[in-house]
Order: C-alpha cells, then sequence, then structure tokens
C-alpha cells in the first residue's frame, strides 16, 4: 500500500505549481474509447487504462494539495451505450474500488458519490456504500465519484425535494437551491477548474450549476494518457487565468 507524499512548496515550485492552487478540480475523463481504438483494442481496455490513470491523478491532487477531486466516470446519457461496454465498466468499477479502497482509506481520502446509485448492479452499489461509510470521518483529499450523474438530472431532482420540503419561493434562494444538489455533501461547493480530456469541448451535462464560475482547460491528451505531468500542465494554465468574478480588479 502506498502513503501519498505531500509536497512541499520547494517541491510545488521546481513543478512549476506556484500561483494559487484550485481547490476543487474536476475532471471529464473522456477519450478512453479511442486511446483503445488507436492500439486495435476492445474500448474495455481503454476503460481499464482510464482506472489506471485515476489512480495516479487521486494519488498526485492529494501530494499537491487538491481539496476536492470531482470525476465524471458515468452519465446519465451513458445508459446509451451498449450492455456489454456498461458491464464493463461496472466490473472495472467493482475492481478498482474493491482494491484501492483501503489504500484510499489509509492516505485519509473522503470518498462521495454525486448521482443516482439505485439503478446500478447491488454489487457495485453495497460496495460504493460501504466505502462512503468507511471514509466519512477521513479529512483529507474529498474524492467525489460523479455516478449516473447528469445536471438536468441533479436539477430537477432539486427542485422536487423543494415541492415536496413545502418550500415557499421567498425560501429559495441560490444558497438553498445548492443545498438539494448532490454536491452539497461535498464540503468546498463549486470547481475552481473543470478540466476535460480528448478533445472534445463541451460539459455533456456535467455540473451545469457549479460551473457558474469555473475556468475551463481542455487538453487533447486521452484519459489513459493523463500524466501527473499532463495535469500539473492543466493547473499551470488555471494559474496563467484571471478570476474576475464580474468585477473590475485594480491595476
Ligand atoms: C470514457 O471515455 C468516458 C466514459 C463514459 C466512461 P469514452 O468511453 O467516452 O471514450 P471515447 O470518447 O469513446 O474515446
Ligand atoms: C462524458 O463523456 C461522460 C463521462 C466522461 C463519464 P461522453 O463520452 O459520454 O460524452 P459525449 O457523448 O462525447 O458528449
Ligand atoms: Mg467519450
Amino acid at each position: 500500500m502506498k502513503i501519498y507524499p505531500k509536497f512541499t512548496g520547494a517541491e510545488l515550485e521546481k513543478l512549476g505549481l506556484t500561483g494559487n492552487m484550485p481547490k476543487h478540480v474536476a475532471i471529464i475523463m473522456d477519450g478512453n474509447g479511442r486511446w483503445a481504438k488507436a492500439r486495435h483494442m476492445p474500448r474495455s481496455f481503454g476503460h481499464r487504462a482510464g482506472m489506471e490513470a485515476l489512480q495516479e491523478i487521486v494519488r498526485s491532487s492529494h501530494s499537491i494539495g487538491i481539496e476536492v477531486l470531482t470525476v465524471y466516470a458515468f452519465s446519465t446519457e451513458n445508459w446509451r451505450r451498449p450492455e456489454s461496454e456498461i458491464n464493463a465498466l461496472f466490473s472495472l468499477l467493482v475492481e478498482y474500488f474493491y482494491k484501492e479502497i483501503d489504500e484510499l482509506d489509509a492516505n485519509n481520502v473522503k470518498i462521495h458519490v454525486l448521482g443516482d446509485l439505485s439503478r446500478f448492479p447491488a454489487k457495485l452499489r453495497e460496495l460504493m456504500e460501504t466505502a462512503i461509510d468507511r471514509t466519512a470521518l477521513n479529512s483529507g483529499l474529498n474524492f467525489a465519484i460523479a455516478l449516473n450523474y447528469g445536471s438536468r438530472d441533479e436539477i430537477v431532482r432539486a427542485a422536487r425535494a423543494i415541492v415536496q420540503a413545502n418550500l415557499t419561493p421567498d425560501d429559495i434562494t441560490e444558497g438553498i437551491f445548492s443545498e438539494y444538489l448532490y454536491t452539497n455533501s461535498i464540503s468546498v461547493p463549486d470547481p475552481d477548474l473543470i478540466i476535460r480530456t480528448a478533445g472534445e469541448q463541451r460539459l455533456s451535462n456535467f455540473l451545469l450549476w457549479q460551473a457558474a464560475y469555473s475556468e475551463f482547460v481542455f487538453t487533447n491528451t486521452t484519459f489513459p494518457d493523463f500524466t501527473p505531468e499532463a495535469y500539473y500542465e492543466c493547473i499551470k494554465e488555471f494559474m496563467r487565468r484571471t478570476r474576475r468574478f464580474g468585477k473590475v480588479l485594480p491595476n
């Protein structure tokens, strides 16, 4: 089992990570299929390679001091894929959490799931619920996996829950509305940086509400090839951006 190092200021400087570190990074992990296709391999081979890349991204997020890492693993639209691919993805997720939970827990990682787990095979659902419970008191990196997640679904569910709670129109503020979203379980609410791998420049129904003021970085690298070094390049790009939040900044 690996205990992840925490980089010192000098080590971060050596990596060029000297600016404002994002607190919350969200990643749309795309391009597993294309990565496999380029190698004349089945798509599931790409998903496996993607899981391996993810483990390194979790480790490095801890090392550089990210507070929340959210990854898009399965969208509400991904049910449109062939059943064989969906099953292969679920098996890989089971394998990943089964294998990695001890290490994640030992490194103080706190696991969250964004999305509706009820449609998943019992084995995967139970494993995820166990992982969430087991790491609930951990205080290190928050690692949120978006599974059967779609922003429109999230927003519609929030609206339904608000009606069920008998809130009046005056009760409904942006803050209250956010409390009804899946992301309410994470202490740092909105992603500072959203990275999408594999060249597409779209959100694909990911964090529509939460992305209101996020910075976007798109990279052509497919997710299985998305090494910590490639990740650090995206963070450096984020550090070069000026965030104004609608204000005029003093010169
Ligand atoms: C992984 O990449 C994302 C998931 C939905 C699991 P893809 O499977 O979408 O790969 P491409 O986009 O077809 O290359
Ligand atoms: C977005 O990737 C969903 C995940 C990464 C889980 P897709 O590959 O499903 O997105 P589209 O279909 O190209 O927009
Ligand atoms: Mg894709």
